[in-house]
């Protein structure tokens, strides 16, 4: 057991915190990662990672084995460490603003114990305005807040933390930000320093970029679909002029995932807050249900029954590979909305646990596609690339596949007697 005192309390060991808790004690650093959850606490001082995330399994058991990383639920622990980052849930509420009570309670624990100039980081998304929030619910002159957003994508948070694009810390001192970038000596990144506030927008702009460029790639597929021309070359062209780039170009059955949905949401309530339209921000969302309806309508054509005559087998719950996460994945409200017009629906994902999915779950690729009369890839696994195309052909009522993540091979799918659709891609012919 290591007892120097931290460098820095990690608080909350969510997705965030555990990414940040690992990688900080994988750099070099003292680590106390703090959270109320008993269980989850007596779990990760064993080695048990709650989630599916990859490599982090091995940087918890390395920083463990070190001594370099520990666990507590005591709030008295954190505040031995000069910095303390909060990565505690900010739930979203009905009307798109964001639920801070965690992080008052936090705070309201922390401002009777924090040593004298101590510097908090928040890495929760929050609403732009926060940073100020917390420093009065801290009510500490001499402790200073600073806002350290994350840009962490499930199923590469670990390669996103250790290799980032930027890193960026809004604070109003620069001993305070000096502090912070110091967590993150032996990373090779451009740190970008910034007022809270910017910092702040920062977060939520990048997020809501993404969604919106999403959202025009989705709208593309469906223009190609009406009227010809082939998505792929279209992003090709698109994505080759270096002002618009070619990450994130990809259609697909619509974005999900914790961040997306919350985040374009939480930036318009600020927006609508402080008396300001902003008509993109809305336009990517109300792209994105659009969309989704779409994928529905397209499967109500495709399939050459009724719907509620129907059997549809379905690959993917997850709002995209490598997560076992399905929250505001388009997967599900792709078949709940199936569910409610009367198919039958069935599905296999290899992460997402079954009692989150609207529809009957099944062990195996191959056994939601008994009798189907349609079968449709809505998560992009690559296990689903290498699936045996013949025998499920074998299977099929009707040997009809709509891939919303072009992960079937046009040939091999032809190759074994299935007629393939994908969106904004001329359908193949078997
Ligand atoms: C996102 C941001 O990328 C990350 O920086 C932020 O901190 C948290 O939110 P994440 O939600 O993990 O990360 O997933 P991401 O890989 O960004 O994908 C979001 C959604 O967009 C998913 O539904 C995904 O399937 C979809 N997507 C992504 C596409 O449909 N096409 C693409 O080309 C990329």
């Amino acid at each position: 057991m290591n007892h120097q005192p931290p460098d820095v309390a990690v608080i909350g060991t969510g997705y965030v915190g555990l990414t940040t808790a690992v990688c900080l004690a994988h750099l070099g650093r003292n680590v106390v990662a703090v959270d109320i959850d008993e269980d989850k606490i007596g779990r990760l001082r064993l080695g048990e990672v709650p989630i599916l995330e990859q490599g982090l399994d091995e940087l918890l058991t390395e920083g463990l084995q070190n001594g370099r990383l520990r666990f507590s639920t005591s709030y008295q622990h954190a505040a031995e460490a000069p910095t303390v980052v909060l990565c505690l849930p900010t739930p979203s509420q009905s009307d798109g603003g964001l639920d801070l009570s965690y992080l008052e309670q936090a705070a309201t624990k922390l401002s009777q114990i924090l040593q004298t100039g101590a510097v908090v980081a928040i890495k929760s998304t929050v609403p732009i305005g926060t940073n100020q929030k917390l420093s009065k619910w801290l009510a500490r002159e001499d402790v200073q807040v600073v806002s350290n957003p994350e840009f962490l994508r499930e199923g590469t948070a670990l390669s996103d933390f250790l290799y980032p694009d930027r890193i960026v810390i809004g604070a109003q001192q620069a001993s305070a930000a000096t502090q912070i970038a110091d967590l993150y000596v032996g990373i090779d990144g451009p740190i970008q320093l910034t007022d809270p506030t910017s910092a702040e927008v920062i977060k939520y702009a990048s997020n809501t970029f993404l969604a919106a460029k999403l959202s025009f790639v989705n709208e593309l597929s469906r223009l190609c679909d009406h009227l010809g021309g082939n998505i792929e070359a279209v992003t090709e062209g698109l994505g080759s002029d270096h002002r618009i780039g070619s990450a994130f170009l990809t259609p697909g059955p619509g974005w999900g995932g914790s961040c997306f949905p919350k985040d374009t949401l939480g930036l318009a309530h600020v927006a609508r807050m402080a008396g300001l339209k902003l008509p993109v921000v809305e336009a990517a969302r109300t792209s994105n249900e659009i969309h989704q309806q779409y994928v529905i309508a397209e499967i109500g054509r495709i399939v050459q029954r009724p719907l509620e005559q129907a059997r549809v087998g379905v690959w993917g719950a997850t709002f995209k590979a490598g997560t076992d996460d399905t929250r505001d994945s388009p997967a599900l409200e792709i078949m709940a909305e199936l569910n409610r017009l009367g198919a039958s629906v069935t599905v296999y994902d290899p992460a997402a646990r079954p009692a989150e999915i609207p529809a009957e779950t099944a062990g195996d690729p191959y056994t939601v596609c008994m009798g189907a009369d349609l079968l449709v890839v809505l998560t992009e696994w690559p296990e689903f690339a290498t699936v045996d195309l013949a025998k499920v052909a074998g299977t099929m009522r009707e040997p009809l596949l709509y891939d919303t993540r072009y992960v079937i091979d046009n040939a091999k799918a032809a190759k074994a007697g299935i007629a393939l659709v994908q969106p904004g891609r001329m359908p193949s012919t078997s």
